[in-house]
């Protein structure tokens, strides 16, 4: 069995995410956590606040607070979200620990010694009114590439291009809006990507080849266009120091390293929290997955679009220049954007949903499923209210929900709560056997490809599978006539029940869990039946539950999104963007 270490992009400490951040990195990886723990590997799935640099100084200002404690608090707040919807993160750490002021500062002195890190003059924007100089984020302007008027000095969200401040056009004070600004020189470490280049381009040609193209086109997009050095340095207050011991003058300037530059290497560093956070007797070793392991641990990023530049070009430059043997990303899984109505997400306007918001109107699992049927792989996707409430409705109330109610209600009705014996197997149940079998191997392609659109298309078709067997066989028709008729319909239904509390679980974790305790206490995460589902496994798809087993009715799983409810949503989100 492989190791999978597996990361989701480390969300920025300045506020609560939307669900666009959510569908976009860290509900996929723990859908694909979850399924690979099922299937009996060892996984290690790692996340973190990204901590530093202008978002969190910017937010901690608005906010009132001094940064630390705006991120110590922040932390906290996104952590609780993320637990609320359910995401099992072997350890969600921060890019502020000092276990990632060490890695990162280790990994600068390696790069140094290496001779691809320089000391270099270079001209920074500084605003006369506010003080300071303006890195990044706090200054804002027009792109120079496609005219988007609230470019970052870091990156142009529009067309994703990593800009230098110097670029933007009508160039502002992000803290003030002054346009009172001037060019001064000041020292800053420049990484040589430009040496690097080389190896870069090696790394992702020969494992660039098996990512899914939104990734491997964007890498190759950059390394055409050429790896520039780049400043890893910056004018603040926040942020992991540069080391004294390697760059006396510039630490005693009170430098820090750009957070670009620490944030990926918090994956490491979190890791590191993770392996000291052992309890007595536990073994964890952060090492045997980051260092010298090139073979044996398979390590899949997850990110939306915009961040992929820094996973496939810059962090692996990073580490290839410390020339030790750093486990590099075997798969990029990029997202594209989850829209509001086709527009932005847009918390200054009101418009769209946040995750915390999300959880006050409908537990997880609603969004769980929702945003993986309908998770931005290879376009854009657009959430409205409508769609959410269709494929809820229909999906989870409908096919799902209203499946495991029937058939449980019913059986207890008529034949008590014990799991009724009746005929034997016959040409309907084999013949569902099979269906349920082709369906189980298709959703475990796509989860494999890490295709969850499509793996949420084949649970769906699992599910609904139950609902044709059951209109078939009519169970309210067979008691008529012929009980054990009836008994075997029933018992076949409740041991699909009981393949769906396995199968949907990475979906949907907490029905899953409802599912399985219908059968009696369960502990521990469900794993799938020793050898599976496929092959030889098949037969026993449809007979974990034998005659005799006790049951009891669940409270209904999911309720249904009314028009009322639906209206009030809109209210509060902000209906449709005006067309753009
Ligand atoms: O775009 C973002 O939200 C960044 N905070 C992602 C960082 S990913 C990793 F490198 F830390
Ligand atoms: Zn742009």
């Amino acid at each position: 069995m492989a190791r999978h270490l597996i990361t989701s992009a480390l969300p920025y400490i300045n506020g609560i995410k939307h669900l666009g951040n959510m569908v976009g990195s860290m509900l996929p990886a723990d859908v694909y956590a979850r399924y690979l723990r099922q299937r009996g590997h060892d996984v290690l799935y790692i996340c973190a606040t990204d901590e530093h640099g202008t978002p969190a100084e910017l937010a901690a200002k608005a906010a009132g607070l001094p940064v630390a404690e705006y991120c110590a608090r922040q932390h906290d707040a996104q952590k609780a979200v993320y637990d609320g919807f359910d995401l099992a993160f072997d350890y969600f750490g921060r890019t502020s620990s000092r276990q990632n002021i060490e890695v990162t500062q280790h990994i600068a002195r390696r790069l140094k010694e290496n001779g691809f890190i320089e000391e270099r003059t270079t001209r920074q924007v500084y605003s006369l009114t506010d003080g300071r100089f303006l890195p990044d984020r706090y200054i804002v302007g027009t792109c120079p590439y496609c005219g988007y008027e609230a470019a970052r000095g870091d990156q142009c969200e529009n067309c994703t291009r990593v800009l230098d401040p110097t670029d933007l056009l009508n160039a502002r004070s992000a803290v003030s809006g002054s346009t009172d600004l001037e060019v001064r020189e000041t020292k800053h470490l420049f990484l040589l990507q430009s040496k690097l280049e080389r190896e870069v381009e090696a790394f992702v040609e020969a494992t660039g080849a098996k990512w899914p193209t939104l990734a491997s086109s964007i890498a190759r997009k950059w390394l055409t266009e050429g790896l520039h050095d780049r400043a890893i340095t910056r004018d603040l207050e926040w942020g992991v120091p540069v080391p004294a011991d390697a760059w006396p003058d510039l630490a005693a300037e009170g430098k820090v390293f750009y957070v670009w530059f620490d944030a990926p290497i918090g994956y490491i560093g979190a890791t590191k929290e993770w392996s000291d956070a052992a309890g007595e007797g536990e073994e964890r070793d952060w090492r045997s997955w980051w260092f010298d392991v090139d073979t044996d641990v398979r390590y899949t990023e997850f990110m939306a679009k915009d961040n992929v530049p820094f996973h496939t070009v810059m962090f692996p430059a990073t580490l290839l220049g410390t020339r030790e043997p750093w486990k590099k990303v075997d798969y990029v899984k990029a997202f594209n954007w989850l829209t509001y109505y086709g527009g932005k997400f847009s918390t200054s306007q009101n418009r769209g949903v946040f995750t915390d918001a999300a959880l006050e109107l409908l537990p997880a699992d609603y969004w769980r499923y929702f945003l993986m049927a309908s998770a931005p792989e290879s376009d854009d996707a657009s959430f409205s209210w409508e769609l959410f409430a269709s494929v809820v409705n229909k999906d989870l109330a409908d096919t799902l929900g209203n499946f495991v109610n029937r058939v449980l209600s019913f059986s207890r009705k008529r034949f008590g709560d014990e799991v009724p014996a009746g005929h034997e197997a016959g040409e309907a149940e084999r013949r569902l056997g099979e269906e349920i079998a082709r369906l189980l191997a298709e959703y475990e392609e796509h989860m494999e490809a890490l295709q969850f659109r499509k793996a949420a298309f084949a649970l769906r078709a699992l599910w609904s599978a139950g609902n044709s067997y059951l209109e078939e066989k009519a169970p309210w028709l067979e008691i008529r006539t012929d009980q054990d008729a009836a008994a075997l319909t029933l018992r076949t239904a409740m041991n699909l029940i009981a393949l769906y509390a396995v199968v949907s679980e990475p979906f949907v974790p907490s029905t899953a869990r409802a599912m399985r305790e219908v059968f009696g206490p369960v502990d521990g995460a469900p794993a799938l039946p020793e050898g599976g589902w496929v092959g030889a496994g098949r037969a026993r798809a449809l007979d974990a539950v034998p005659a005799g087993t006790g049951f009891t009715v669940p409270p209904v799983l999911f309720t249904k999104i009314t028009e009322d409810d639906l209206a009030a949503f809109r209210e509060r989100f902000g209906g449709e963007p005006e067309a753009a």
